[in-house]
This record gives structure tokens, C-alpha cells and sequence, in this order.
């Protein structure tokens, strides 16, 4: 049977490559479709849980998984042999940024390659991690070529940028629509099939180099506009002017206004990530990115304001960062997620510990926290959270917000917290008190 008639009975064989935030639910959502679905990843550890229906991410629940593993037809393994049963291989595989900011290609080389060794004819590769234009063509192309088959003509190619937005319940890997771009029409219209599958609408288009710039605009649309109202929010504190209240004001326009909130620091795999994959790849043009890495620059710099803000509070009451017990509440890199990865408290509570700071914290969705390794700071730390419901609140110098979470109860902070640093107006407008100092407020006089 031919593949698209395999992908519209379900009767082809998936399999992902890479099961974490995006490749779990993906895996999970193509067996709860009815594909036969394999799962891989070099972590032995999360192969075993997934076999034994244990999730290890917030966004996958129990039933989700332990229900396709019970019925068959969800099984994960360390073993690449298993592709050569796959008719549609998903990759992916973290891109992530080397220290000194250039992108790291090396995941999706070493999965290419993989694949590659065991490549057959008229199966489909869809590449879903997030890259730079042309890394579909340039990268994973000539790796899968290494075969000795031809794309476009024994095996399919194309790219199909995953959207998943961790903690979101109402978009999910099921509801959110999809771009396409093969390497041939043949490649975009067997893998908008796959996709379609899903229910949501399929944007074919004319290429891969068009969907993965089409999801970096969407990253560093955002990316911009954050960088935007961060740097908006320092001038209104410099100004004594109530930037929340200026946002709240500006979005009553029903029209030609979009708000973006300031905060810490951007944090997760995206955003302080993704726009350096394209301002590197802008180089190779002769082109500077300026917008880019502006955008970049900015979000960069609000750890360390955060931390300016925290000594700026202390110094109120007469005390220095040098010996004050800070309270962290929040590490993960934003609301009722439990990825720290890249979160902006990293780089905080580094600037903190430098600075001679006694750091704890609370967070209920990340049980331990490591810092350090860096640049800035090398030597390494790893912390563990305190309960916050059996912390006396009234004990650290200072309670610093970085990640206000639902879980968190604020009203609580307010009534017994000595001096709070608020990064992302959770104690919300309570501007007569003078223990609350916030980011996008001046502080009280
Ligand atoms: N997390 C998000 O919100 C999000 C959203 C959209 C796109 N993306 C993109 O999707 C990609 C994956 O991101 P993620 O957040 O799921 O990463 P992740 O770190 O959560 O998961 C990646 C998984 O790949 C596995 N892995 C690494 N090398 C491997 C190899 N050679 N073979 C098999 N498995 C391997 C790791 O063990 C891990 O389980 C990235 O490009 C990211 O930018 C992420």
C-alpha cells in the first residue's frame, strides 16, 4: 500500500526521535490518533518510564501515556535499529545555543546520521526542531543522501515546525495548526497528510526554507516585543511612572495593539535561543540582524536588573546583597511549567551568589535547581526547594519573585514577607506599600 493510503488508514508506523518536550506529546498524541508509534531517545531512563506509562513532563499526563503503552501502541526504545519499521520518522532533538552563542547543529547531525545508517526507501523524514533557514537542505539533506538513496525520489523530506507551547492547555500538539515545507510537492503533501491527521489546518508551503523562517518570525516576534516593554519598563522606572498601569491603559485599544509584559529575563528553549540561530545565519549573507540581537541584548540584561532591584530593596532597610538571605519563589522559566531550562533565574541566582547572597527557594513544579557552570559563574551549585507553605516567610531579608506560579499564594508574601522584589507585577499594583519594590515601577519613595 502506498504511503499516503498508510497515513489516512493509520496503518503507518511513526516514530519520533527525541522525547521531550516536544517529541513526548507528539508520540503520545500520534498513538492516541491509532499509529503504531516508536519512541527514541539515548536517555535509557525516560525509555524505561514511557514503557512503564510513568511521565516525566507536566504536559503529558498519566492516562495520556500509560493508555497508548497499555494498548500497544506506544513502545520506546534507545535502539535506532527499530527505524527500520518506521514509514515516518519525526526528529526532535534539542538545537541549542554553545556558550559563546553560536548555534549547536550537532543533535539533529548526529540523528541525520543515524538515520541515514539505516535509511530505506519511501519512508518520509519531517524535521520539527527548531533552526535556521536552510538547515533542512543544507544539513539534514546531504547527511540522509549519504544513504546513497535520492530525496524527492526514493525517501521524502520536509520541515514542520512544532508549536507546542509547554503548559498551554487550550493549544495543544492536537489543536494547533501546523506549517508544512517539503523538499519536493510530493515531500509537502505526504507530511501535511500526516499532520492533517491531527485535525487542526496545515499551511502548506513552498519549501522548508520558508517554514523554518516562518517559525522564527513567530519567535522573535516575540522575542522583540518583550525586549520592547522591557526596555519601555526601565524608562518608566527612571520616569516614576507606573508601566503596568501604562500597558493596562494602552491595551484598551481594540486595534493595532498587542500588550507584552516586562519581566526578568526570557527564559525555556525558544526565545533567548532561536534568534540567535537566525542573526548567526544572517552573517554568512553579510547581513546583520540589528533588531535581532538588539532584542536579545536587551531581554539579556533584565537577570541583572532583577538583581539591581533586589539590592536597591535591600539598601531601603540599610543592608547590602553581601550576607541577605534571599528567598527565590519560581525558578522554571515561566508560569506552572517545570522546564528551568534557560530560565532567568539561573543567571539571577548566579548574580546573586557572586554578589554574597544566601539564596533558597520554593517551586512546586522543580523539585531541584543547578546554577552555575557558567562564564559567570563557574563554580557549580545545586539547590533544593523549599516547601513554601512550611517557610516562615517573615525570616529572609528579601522574597524575590522571579516566576509568579498559580500555586503561590501571594497574599501570603504580601502579609508576611519583610521586603519583597516583585519581577512580574504578581503582588499587582499595591504601589502604596513601601516593602515592594517591582520591576516596570519606580520604587516607593
Ligand atoms: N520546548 C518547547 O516549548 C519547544 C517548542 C517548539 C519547538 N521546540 C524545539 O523543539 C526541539 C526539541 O526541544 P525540546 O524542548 O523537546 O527538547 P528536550 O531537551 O525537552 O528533548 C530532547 C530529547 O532529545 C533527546 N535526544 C538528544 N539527542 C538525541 C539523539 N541523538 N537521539 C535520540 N534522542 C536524543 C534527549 O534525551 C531529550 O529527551 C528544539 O529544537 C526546540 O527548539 C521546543
Amino acid at each position: 500500500m502506498a504511503l499516503a493510503d498508510r497515513i489516512r488508514s493509520r496503518e503507518a508506523v511513526m516514530a519520533v526521535i527525541g522525547l521531550g518536550y516536544v517529541g513526548l506529546p507528539l508520540a503520545a498524541g500520534l498513538a492516541r490518533l491509532g499509529f503504531s508509534t516508536i519512541g527514541i531517545d539515548v536517555s535509557a531512563e525516560r525509555v524505561e518510564r514511557i514503557n512503564a506509562g510513568v511521565p516525566y513532563l507536566e504536559d503529558v499526563g498519566a492516562e495520556d501515556l500509560a493508555g497508548p503503552v497499555r494498548e500497544g501502541r506506544l513502545r520506546a526504545t534507545t535502539n535506532y535499529a527499530r527505524l527500520v519499521d518506521a514509514d515516518v520518522i519525526f526528529i526532535c532533538v534539542p538545537t541549542p545555543i554553545k556558550p559563546n552563542k553560536s548555534p549547536d547543529l550537532s543533535y539533529i547531525t548526529a540523528v541525520a546520521e543515524g538515520i541515514a545508517a539505516r535509511l530505506r526507501r519511501g519512508q518520509l523524514i519531517i524535521l520539527q526542531s527548531t533552526t535556521h533557514p536552510g538547515t533542512t537542505e543544507e544539513e539534514v539533506l546531504p547527511c540522509l543522501e549519504g544513504s546513497g538513496l535520492k530525496a524527492g525520489v526514493d525517501f521524502h523530506l520536509a520541515f514542520v515546525p512544532e508549536r507546542i507551547n509547554p503548559g498551554d492547555k487550550q493549544f495543544t500538539v492536537e489543536n494547533t495548526p501546523k506549517v508544512v515545507g517539503g523538499l519536493t510537492p510530493t515531500c509537502t503533501e505526504l507530511a501535511a497528510l500526516v499532520m492533517e491527521q491531527f485535525g487542526a489546518g496545515v499551511m502548506r508551503v513552498s519549501s522548508p526554507r520558508v517554514a523554518e523562517m516562518a517559525k522564527l518570525l513567530e519567535n522573535i516576534f516575540r522575542s522583540v516585543n518583550i525586549s520592547l516593554v522591557n526596555e519601555m519598563a526601565l524608562l518608566a522606572e527612571r520616569m516614576r511612572i507606573d508601566f503596568w498601569e501604562v500597558i493596562q491603559a494602552a491595551s484598551t485599544k481594540p486595534f493595532g495593539f498587542m500588550p507584552f509584559y516586562p519581566g526578568p529575563g526570557v527564559g525555556g528553549h525558544c526565545i533567548p535561543v532561536d534568534p540567535f540561530y537566525l542573526s548567526a545565519k544572517a552573517r554568512e549573507y553579510d547581513f546583520s540582524a540589528r533588531f535581532v540581537e538588539l532584542a536579545a541584548e536587551v531581554n539579556q540584561a533584565m537577570p541583572y536588573h532583577a538583581v539591581e532591584k533586589t539590592a536597591q530593596a535591600l539598601a531601603s532597610c540599610g543592608r547590602s546583597l553581601k550576607g541577605a538571605w534571599v528567598h527565590v519563589l519560581g525558578v522554571a522559566f515561566k508560569r506552572d511549567v517545570d522546564d528551568p531550562r534557560n530560565s532567568p533565574a539561573e543567571r539571577i541566582v548566579e548574580l546573586l551568589l557572586n554578589a554574597g547572597a544566601r539564596i533558597t527557594y520554593s517551586d512546586p513544579h522543580v523539585p531541584q535547581f543547578s546554577v552555575g557552570g557558567s562564564a559567570i559563574r563557574p563554580e557549580r551549585t545545586v539547590l533544593k526547594a523549599l516547601d513554601m507553605d512550611s517557610l516562615d516567610l517573615s525570616e529572609p531579608d528579601c522574597v524575590l519573585i522571579v516566576t509568579a506560579h498559580t500555586a503561590f499564594d501571594i497574599e501570603r508574601v504580601v502579609r508576611e514577607a519583610r521586603l519583597i522584589v516583585d519581577s512580574m507585577n504578581a503582588t499587582g499594583g499595591r504601589t502604596g506599600d513601601r516593602r515592594i519594590f517591582s520591576i516596570g515601577r519606580p520604587n516607593p519613595a
